[in-house]
């Protein structure tokens, strides 16, 4: 993902769903993955916020960072899952505008190759007002394979949610 097209950089928040990590009973490793993943296109984005798998909370994390205006793309990484505690997926549909399906289409695609545990996350895309939602599971491992797939229509996802751009074809028609 480069700039060339947006008007200024990708504003971007990662958002860790973990009990025990919010508890400080083990470390946060995949949202930092996160972080320096998006760091590495140019998107600004600062340290993860870490919070328990706790749907009501959850929602109103992911509803403000939206609200705010702040934020064109939020990662969520965690609760995808089949555990009891996994919300990921209920809380961001519960905090939908619209849905987008080939982003969590492409991406559990993708990781099937890498993983047949791949068709256990259940993890959407959304966008709510001007910020595309996109939820990935908790390992390091499963989010670089995951932001893989995304990296290069990322630019594009973003000047359309921001309004940049309402046409996607060229003037020549292709
Ligand atoms: N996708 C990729 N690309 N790589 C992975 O290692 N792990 C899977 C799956 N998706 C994985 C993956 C596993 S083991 C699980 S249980 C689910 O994501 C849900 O993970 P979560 O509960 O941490 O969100």
């Amino acid at each position: 993902m480069n700039h060339r097209r947006l008007r200024s950089p990708v504003r971007a928040a990662v958002v860790t769903l973990s009990d025990k990590a919010s508890a400080g009973l083990r470390p946060d490793a995949s949202g930092p993955t996160l972080v320096g993943l998006l760091r590495a296109t140019g998107a600004e984005v600062g340290d993860p916020l870490v919070i328990a798998d706790d749907q009501a909370g959850i929602e109103e994390v992911l509803a403000g960072l939206a609200d705010g205006g702040e934020f064109d793309l939020v990662l969520t990484t965690g609760g995808t899952g089949l555990a009891p505690r996994d919300r990921a997926p209920e809380a961001t549909l519960a905090v939908a505008e619209r849905i987008v399906p080939g982003v969590a289409e492409a991406m559990r695609s993708a990781s099937m190759r890498a993983t047949p545990h791949a068709m256990l996350s259940r993890a959407v895309s959304v966008v709510r007002r001007r910020t595309l939602i996109i939820n990935m599971p908790g390992s390091p491992k499963a989010c670089r394979e995951h932001f893989a797939v995304i990296a290069d229509v990322l630019e594009h996802a973003i000047e359309t949610v921001r309004g940049e751009a309402y046409e996607c074809a060229s003037p020549a028609g292709d």
